[in-house]
C-alpha cells in the first residue's frame, strides 16, 4: 500500500524534467492521494537529507514551461562510490546503506528516479537492495535505446536547427564555411537531424569516422557550382578515421574533469589550410539544454510522469518508462542500462542525407 513517494533528478539537466516532475506530483496527489517528496541535488540530498521538501500541486505551480529542474541535479554523488576527502587523499565509500537508511526514516514507500544511464544504473543496484525503484529516462542525447525518444532531445535540436540558420547568413554573406559543433555525447543524433533539418551541407558524427579530404572535395564541388559558403554540422563525439576522439580537460579544484569538445576547432583548421578559406567556429555547448523545452518535449515529459506514477500503483518496481511505437510502455530497467542506442551508418535517415547531396565525411553509400 503505497503512502509516500519520492522523487529525484540525475545527471545532466535536460528541458522537461520540470514537466515530469510537475505531472508525478499531479497525478500522485490528485489521483492516488499520496505525499511526494522531493530529494534535492540527486543522491546528495539523500545523504545528507537536506532540502528535502514536500511537493504538493501547488508547489508545482508554473514550473510546465521551464528548463532545468526545480529540484537540482549533479553528475556525482554515487552512493556506491561516493567520494570523500581523507587528510590529502580522496578515497571512495560504499555509502548505499545511508541512502535505504534515510528512506526508511522519510517514511518512502519508492522513489521515482529521473535520470540517464549513470542515475538508473545506480537505482538498479538500489533495488537490488530492497529500494522501490521506477526509472525514467531523460537525455537530451536521444542515446537510450530502451526508448525511442528521451524528453529534452527535441528541444535540444530545435536550439542547434535555429542556430543554423542564423549562421547561414554569415557563411553566405562572407563565402565562410560555417562550422557548428553540437553535443551529443558518442551519438550523432543531434547533429544528425538538426543538420537535415537546418540545411547544413556537411554532417559529421561518431558513428562515421571522417575522412576530410573526401569533405574537401565536397566543399570545391559546391564552388564549382557556384555555392562559396559551407555549413557543416560536427557533433563533439565524432572523429576523423583512424584517430581518437577529441576531449577538453577542466581543473576544478584537485579534481580533473574531462568532458568531449575541441573537433569543431580540428575541422575548421584542417579545412581553411586544404582549401585556403575562411572558416569559424561555434561551439553550441549548454545552450542545448538549457531555456523552456518545446510542445513535444513537454507532452512526452508528461506522458512519462503519469506513467511513472502508475507502474508505482501497479508495483511494477525495476521498470523504466519508454516511448515505443508512440506508446508509452515500460522496460526493466536492468536492461535498459548500458545500452546506448547509435545512429546506424547503413540506415534509412543517413542513407536520407546522402540521397539529399549532404556529405557526411565518406564516399556517399547512395
Ligand atoms: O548527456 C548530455 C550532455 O549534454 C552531453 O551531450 C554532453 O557531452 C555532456 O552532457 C556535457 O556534460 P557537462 O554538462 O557535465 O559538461
Amino acid at each position: 500500500m503505497i503512502k509516500k513517494i519520492a522523487l529525484t533528478t540525475g545527471g545532466g539537466d535536460c528541458p522537461g524534467l520540470n514537466a515530469v516532475i510537475r505531472a508525478v506530483v499531479r497525478s500522485a496527489v490528485n489521483f492516488y492521494s499520496w505525499e511526494v517528496l522531493g530529494i534535492q541535488d540527486g543522491f546528495e540530498g539523500l545523504l545528507s537529507m537536506r532540502g528535502i521538501m514536500e511537493l504538493t500541486p501547488f508547489r508545482v505551480r508554473g514550473i510546465l514551461p521551464r528548463g532545468g529542474t526545480i529540484l537540482g541535479t549533479t553528475n556525482r554523488g554515487n552512493p556506491f562510490k561516493y567520494t570523500v576527502k581523507v587528510g590529502d587523499k580522496v578515497e571512495e565509500r560504499d555509502l548505499s546503506g545511508r541512502v535505504l537508511e534515510n528512506l526508511a526514516l522519510l517514511g518512502v514507500d519508492a522513489l521515482i528516479m529521473i535520470g540517464g544511464d549513470g542515475t538508473l544504473t545506480i537505482g538498479s543496484e538500489l533495488m537490488k537492495m530492497g529500494v522501490n525503484i521506477v526509472g525514467v529516462p531523460k537525455t537530451i542525447d536521444n542515446d537510450l535505446s530502451a526508448t525511442e525518444v528521451t524528453f529534452g532531445f527535441n528541444t535540444a535540436v530545435t536550439t542547434a536547427t535555429e542556430a543554423l540558420d542564423k549562421l547561414h547568413t554569415t557563411a553566405e554573406s562572407h563565402h565562410r564555411i560555417m562550422i557548428l559543433e553540437v553535443m551529443g555525447r558518442t551519438a550523432g543524433w543531434i547533429a544528425l537531424q538538426s543538420g537535415i533539418a537546418g540545411g547544413a551541407d556537411i554532417i559529421l558524427i561518431p558513428e562515421i569516422p571522417f575522412d576530410l579530404d573526401i569533405v574537401a572535395d565536397s566543399i570545391k564541388r559546391r564552388e564549382k557550382k557556384g555555392s562559396k559558403f559551407s555549413i557543416i554540422v560536427v557533433a563533439e563525439g565524432a572523429a576523423p578515421k583512424g584517430e581518437h576522439t577529441f576531449f577538453k580537460e577542466y581543473k576544478i579544484g584537485e579534481r580533473t574533469v574531462k568532458t568531449l569538445g575541441g573537433i569543431g576547432q580540428y575541422v575548421s583548421d584542417v579545412l581553411s589550410e586544404k582549401l585556403s578559406m575562411e572558416s569559424r567556429v561555434t561551439v553550441l555547448g549548454h545552450l542545448q539544454r538549457g531555456g523552456s523545452p518545446t510542445t513535444y518535449d513537454r507532452f512526452l515529459a508528461t506522458r512519462f510522469g503519469i506513467k511513472a506514477v502508475d507502474l508505482v500503483a501497479e508495483g511494477k518496481f525495476g521498470m523504466m518508462v519508454c516511448l515505443r511505437a508512440g506508446k508509452i510502455e515500460s522496460a526493466p530497467i536492468e536492461e535498459a542500462i548500458g545500452q546506448i542506442k547509435n545512429v546506424d551508418p547503413q540506415g534509412e535517415v543517413v542513407k536520407m542525407a546522402e540521397k539529399l547531396g549532404l556529405n557526411l565525411g565518406r564516399e556517399p553509400i547512395v
